[in-house]
């Protein structure tokens, strides 16, 4: 069985990797498939980024495909980054860059003002169209500094309240345990299986 994520980030697919554990599925990328259709990511939702990466992909490639959208949204700045998140400080930007106009716009606000969210979107798609589209968050401060070096993009200014920490400064192991990304993809993996179990019936 092979499930492909519609994405060409190494960290996020190292993630969903990490968090999924499956050792009979082939987890494989667009970086396997390099003539797949550029999926232009200009929905107003999570969802509905994930939702079109994976339809578009399981359409090309004729399998399995999961969509995955995620982003950063601060309460203080309307809810963005959002959906711009990878390119809030402009397109082909750096993690860093990102971070550092995010600290910007936040300056001066005292950390109860500080309260943002990270949201993941997960869509599961194959040859004849949508399965399902699940959501999962996690709550957190943003930071007055950048503090540790796992993980990537928001991270070493994401704080996790309960530990006082960044995801940068928790680790992968904490990290993946809580995330955003990991609670979508609990939600994922009960129609994952329903579709295994259902491919193997038919
Ligand atoms: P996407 O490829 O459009 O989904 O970009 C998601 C962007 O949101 C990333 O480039 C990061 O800036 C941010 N982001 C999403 N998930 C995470 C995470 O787990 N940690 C840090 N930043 C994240």
């Amino acid at each position: 069985m092979e499930l492909i994520v519609a994405t060409k980030n190494k960290k996020k697919l190292q993630e969903i990797k990490d968090i999924l554990k499956y050792r009979k599925v082939k987890i494989t990328s667009l970086a396997d498939y390099p003539n797949a259709p550029r999926i232009i990511e200009n929905a107003k939702t999570f969802k509905e980024n994930a939702i079109k990466k994976a339809v578009r992909i399981a359409r090309f490639t004729k399998r399995l495909t999961l969509g995955e959208d995620s982003g950063l949204c601060v309460y203080a700045l309307g809810g963005k980054p959002g959906v711009y998140s990878s390119r809030f400080s402009g397109k082909n930007k750096s993690d860093m860059q990102n971070n550092l106009k995010l600290l910007t716009m936040l300056k001066g606000l005292p950390g109860n003002k500080r309260k943002a969210y990270y949201a993941c979107a997960v869509a599961l798609a194959d040859k004849d169209g949508l399965i399902a589209a699940v959501e999962g968050r996690c709550y957190g401060l943003i930071g007055f500094e950048l503090k540790g070096t796992s993980g990537f993009g928001y991270d070493p200014l994401f704080i996790i309240p309960e530990f006082k920490k960044t995801f940068a400064q928790l680790g992968e192991r904490i990290k993946h345990k809580m995330s955003h990304r990991y609670r979508a993809l609990q939600k994922a993996k009960r129609f994952f299986s329903k579709y295994i179990e259902c491919s193997r019936i038919s």
